[in-house]
């Protein structure tokens, strides 16, 4: 499989997709961990600090509470949610999206997990665990060579329509990392560059409605990056410079190409998507928003 590099490429990938005869199933499983430990304890993106440079805040029964309703926002979409066991020693495991990438294998029909290399020390004793459930759940596991740094669902993006994987890298992933996931999962692979340390992670500026609608911080990107983003979505809707950057607009979660979860105080944007249709469930995250995550990255999304 192809890294579609230019827009060229991704348009002429689009039109003869050799993939389009395979079908993937829908997901509906929700893997989340319980806040209990969820803290600011270090800084490793811009959002964790204060102007002053101290530390953020949490509120741990906010937190609670906020995340409680997320679990039930995403019931009422349908989806069922599997709570796992967090880590007092990492404070930011409440963030499920970071550690693995969760990939359909087209050739044996059955999900498999790529396991990250958190770039940052701090976080990389979470691996483990992961790596526990999903040898627990009967997942085939791989793992990238330990030289490469890869924020899993954090910087990948499946379109399980168009099969094909949006990969962010320049911040947390490392820039080979969109072709080891190339080589990997047989998919083919949009390698978009990021280039603002407010958007650390894909899933911070790049949220894919569906195959034709996306959500973008377009200050995150490189000029490159948004051309192929423009080749590749009939509807590229620009979230709001503040939204984006204050309160992670690009950060909500579509599960199914209607239903939008998202952090509430991105009125502009809420207002946008409820006129373009779709059904708009707002929710609190201003406890996690202080760490750098909303609600996209505080869930795995599986089959
Ligand atoms: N404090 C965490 C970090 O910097 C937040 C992670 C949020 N995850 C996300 N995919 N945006 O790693």
């Amino acid at each position: 499989m192809a890294i579609l590099d230019t827009p060229d490429l991704l348009r002429q990938w689009t039109i003869a997709n050799p993939l389009s005869v395979k079908t993937i199933p829908q997901r509906n499983k929700i893997l989340m961990l319980h806040p209990q430990h969820y803290k600011i304890s270090y800084a490793i993106n811009p959002h964790m600090r204060l102007p002053d440079g101290k530390l953020k805040q949490v509120d741990s029964s906010k937190a609670t509470e906020q995340w409680k309703k997320l679990v039930k926002s995403l019931e009422n979409c349908g989806l069922e949610v599997e709570i796992m066991d967090s880590q007092a020693k990492f404070p930011d495991m409440v963030f499920a999206a970071n550690q693995s990438f969760v990939y359909w294998n087209l050739n044996t029909n059955r999900p498999e997990v790529l396991l990250s290399n958190m770039k940052h020390s701090e976080r990389q004793g979470e691996i483990p665990y992961f790596e526990e459930y999903f040898n627990a759940h009967d997942y085939k596991i791989h793992k990238i060579p330990q030289e490469l740094s890869f924020e899993g669902t954090g910087d990948a993006s499946i379109d399980i329509e168009r099969k094909v994987i949006f990969a962010g890298y320049g911040m947390r992933s490392h820039p080979s990392t969109p072709s080891r996931l190339c080589e990997l999962t047989g998919y083919p692979v949009v390698p978009l560059e990021l280039k603002n340390t407010d958007y650390y992670h894909l899933d911070t500026c790049f949220a894919p409605l569906g195959p034709r609608d996306v959500v973008i911080a377009d200050d995150a990107f490189s000029d490159e990056g948004l051309d192929l983003i423009y080749a590749a979505f009939e509807n590229v809707i620009h979230a709001d410079h503040i939204e984006a950057k204050e309160s992670l607009a690009a950060n909500l979660f579509c599960p199914n190409g209607k239903d939008v979860i998202i952090e509430e105080q991105n009125t502009r944007l809420i207002q946008r998507l409820s006129g373009l249709g779709y059904n708009v469930h707002p929710v609190d995250t201003s406890e996690f928003i202080k760490s750098g995550g909303s609600v996209f990255c505080l869930k795995l999304f599986l089959w």
